[in-house]
């Protein structure tokens, strides 16, 4: 996209990648994303905000090509989204001195191997006025690397943030013109990268409330002028706020443990609670990364392969381990034909969640009158410890 102005002086130079399907080869990206860099011109030096990918660098460098000078470059986050084109600019801007935290530093050596001395380490809360332009840099550590920050462009009160705040969606607008497809995506791109962070995230919203914010400029998505839309939606996610839901990643060969599934969905809804159950042969993962932020149990349904769970339940298990959910408690439910470990073995793939695991079901071959009435249990526990939690 041709540059596009957020205020004076400030530009948008967004590379959108529409066809974009997937990320870090494990994460879907149903609308593409973006990736943003911005210059910021004073009147006595240029600096550039993030680059883009490698992968579409041409577009950023179209977009330089009329930009004869770039005095710096802030470099937030060395992942290659942003970064990947930063060979190419110092390239081009010889004079350039790349600024990052002391950790980016060295990671940008390691990742795009970056000449050591054309980079300079920054500290948190460190100034520079680009002659009527001050950038102040917010070390962010985790959001969602150990080496994140954050620049605050002062007299123009906006926050260039990377990927904190970011979302993965490719759109033509400049600023936020649709709030709730943007806090779809936004709440997607949460779940997926930033959720196994959620603590060191409130640490990180306390230290930007000082902020008199007119907008949020992420590199990902597009700008938030009025950022209390994500903010506020920030807030409630790191919270300790949870839903009255259940989240139930399954598989069933046979149509034993979907019986149960569904029948487990009826037995919540009867009692008040929703259930998000996700078929892990056809899932869209970021659906279901979506669930476990504001879910409050977990319910595992897996048939036995052999002598242990399903490997697509397995995979379930091990992503909501790593993605550290506020989940309270788990389940396990399936069915086997002629071995029953596959529920021991899912509680053991899932050490990383402090739950307390409510029980398991396990019925041989189809279910069964007792099996049902097992579910039935089962749902009645969940109901009421949700109840004891005042989710009701
Ligand atoms: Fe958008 Fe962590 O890179």
């Amino acid at each position: 996209m041709r540059p596009r102005p957020l205020t004076d002086g400030v530009q948008l130079l967004a590379t959108l990648d529409w066809d974009r399907r997937l990320f870090d080869a494990l994460i879907p990206l149903p609308d593409g994303t973006s990736y943003n860099a911005y210059l910021v011109q004073g009147r006595d030096k240029t600096a550039l905000v993030d680059t883009s990918d490698a992968e579409r660098g041409h577009e950023l460098r179209e977009a330089l090509a009329g930009v004869p000078r770039v005095d710096v470059v802030v470099a937030h986050h060395a992942e290659q989204d942003h970064s990947g084109q930063l060979p190419w600019v110092l390239e081009r801007y010889p004079q350039a001195v790349v600024l990052a935290t002391a950790r980016g530093k060295s990671m940008l050596v390691d990742h795009l191997r970056v000449p050591d001395a054309r980079i300079r380490a920054v500290a948190d809360g460190e100034t520079l006025d680009l002659g009527g332009k001050t950038l102040e840099f917010l070390h962010t550590p985790w959001v969602h690397w150990p080496e994140t920050m954050c620049t605050w462009l002062r007299e123009d009160r906006i926050l260039f943030s990377c990927d904190f705040f970011g979302s993965h969606l490719a759109t033509s607008d400049v600023f936020v013109a649709d709030g709730p497809k943007v806090l779809d995506a936004a709440k997607r791109y949460y779940a997926e990268i930033m959720m196994p962070f959620r603590t060191v995230i409130q640490r990180n919203l306390e230290k930007l409330k000082r902020l008199d914010l007119l907008m949020i400029a992420p590199s990902h998505g597009p700008v938030y002028d009025k950022p209390a839309l994500i903010l506020d939606a920030y807030r409630d996610w790191v919270s300790d706020r949870m839903r009255n839901l259940v989240t139930l990643p399954y598989v069933s060969m046979h149509g034993s443990t979907a019986r149960l599934v569904h029948r487990l969905v009826e037995e919540l809804a009867d009692r008040g609670v929703a259930a998000e159950p996700f078929d892990m042969t056809s899932v869209d993962l970021g659906r279901l990364a979506v669930s476990l932020v504001d879910a409050a149990t977990l319910v595992v349904g897996t048939p036995t392969v052999l002598v242990g769970p399903h490997p697509a339940v397995v995979y379930a298990a091990a992503l909501a381990n790593a993605l550290k959910p506020k989940l309270r408690y788990a389940a396990v439910i399936g069915s086997y034909g002629w071995s029953g470990k596959a529920v021991e073995q899912i509680a053991g793939l899932i050490p990383d969640l402090k739950v307390e695991v409510l029980g398991t079901v396990l019925c041989k071959g189809l279910p069964q009158e007792a099996d049902y009435q097992a579910i039935a249990r089962l749902a009645e526990t969940i109901a009421e410890r949700h109840k004891a939690l005042g989710l009701a």
